[in-house]
C-alpha cells in the first residue's frame, strides 16, 4: 500500500516532440498541485528530452517506455539507463505486453532490463499480465508467476523500494474490455502474496492497467489492493487525463 495514488500515463508511440511539448506545458499548468496523487508520464523516446525539460522542477516524473540491460555497446535501437538518467528520467516501464508479444521479449530479458534500470538508480515499473486464452484456460496465476519470478530474483532489499508492478491483462489493453473488480482483486492479491513471499524491505505496490477511463476508474481505485493505474489511450487525451487525475484526488487512499 502506497501513501499516495500513482497514475502513470503510457503514451506508447504517440505525441512526438512537437505535440508532446504543449501537452507537457498544459500538464504543468493543471496537474502539479495534487494532494494525494503522483502523476507520472512515459513519452516515446524521441519526445523524452522535450518533456523532461518542460517538466523539470515539477512533481510530475518523466519515464521511458523501455530500458536496456547493458549500459553501452552494440545494441542498435536500444536505450541505456545511464542516458535516461542524464535526461532527468526517473523511471522506466519494463516488460510491457506490447514488448513481449510484438517484439518477443522474454521474462528473463525483462528481469535483466529491470536489474540494470535499478542499478542505474531508476525506478522500474514491471508490467505483467495474461492473454485471453491463458485466462480462459485457467493459466492466469501460472503466467503471472512465470513473469514475476525472474524479476523478484534480481530485486534486493535496497532496490525493492524502486520496483512497482503493473497488472495489465493483455485482453483488456486498448480493447475497451476492462477486467471485472473481482478479476483485478484476485490478480492483485496473487501478486501481493508472491511479493510478500520474498520478505522484501517494503510492501508491494501494484497498479492496474487496461482500458482505464474516467467512467470506470473510481471503482477500480477504491479496491484496497490497487495503488493506482497505468493508462494508455486516456492518458494522451488531455481532458480524460485531467479527469482521471481529479478522480484520484477525490478518492481516499487505502479505500
Ligand atoms: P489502454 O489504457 O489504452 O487500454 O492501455 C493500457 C496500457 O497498455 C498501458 O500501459
Amino acid at each position: 500500500m502506497r501513501p499516495r495514488h500513482l497514475l502513470i500515463g503510457n503514451w506508447k508511440m504517440n505525441l512526438g516532440p512537437k505535440e508532446a511539448r504543449p501537452f507537457a506545458r498544459e500538464l504543468k499548468a493543471k496537474a502539479c498541485a495534487t494532494s494525494r496523487t503522483d502523476v507520472w508520464v512515459t513519452p516515446p523516446t524521441a519526445s523524452l528530452e522535450a518533456v523532461a525539460s518542460e517538466l523539470s522542477g515539477t512533481p510530475i516524473a518523466v519515464g521511458a517506455q523501455n530500458v536496456h540491460w547493458a549500459n553501452a555497446g552494440a545494441f542498435t535501437g536500444e536505450t541505456s539507463p545511464l542516458f535516461l538518467a542524464d535526461l532527468g528520467v526517473k523511471f522506466s516501464l519494463v516488460g510491457h505486453s506490447e514488448r513481449r508479444t510484438l517484439f518477443g521479449e522474454t521474462s528473463e530479458q525483462v528481469a535483466q532490463r529491470t536489474k540494470n534500470a535499478l542499478s542505474a538508480g531508476l525506478t522500474a515499473v514491471v508490467c505483467i499480465g495474461e492473454t485471453e486464452a491463458e485466462r480462459t484456460s485457467q493459466q492466469t496465476e501460472a503466467v503471472l508467476l512465470e513473469q514475476l519470478t525472474p524479476v523478484l530474483d534480481v530485486v534486493d532489499a535496497n532496490s525493492a523500494v524502486r520496483v512497482i508492478v503493473a497488472y495489465e491483462p493483455v485482453w483488456a489493453i486498448g480493447t475497451g474490455k476492462v477486467a471485472s473488480l473481482q478479476e483485478i482483486q484476485d490478480a492483485h492479491r496473487f501478486i501481493i502474496s508472491t511479493w510478500n513471499s520474498r520478505k522484501l524491505s517494503r510492501p508491494a505496490v501494484v497498479l492496474y492497467g487496461g482500458s482505464v477511463n474516467p467512467g470506470n476508474f473510481s471503482e477500480i481505485l477504491r479496491l484496497p489492493e490497487v495503488d493506482g493505474a497505468l493508462v494508455g489511450g486516456a492518458s494522451i487525451k488531455i481532458d480524460q487525463w485531467l479527469s482521471l487525475i481529479s478522480i484520484a484526488e477525490e478518492t481516499p487512499v487505502g479505500q
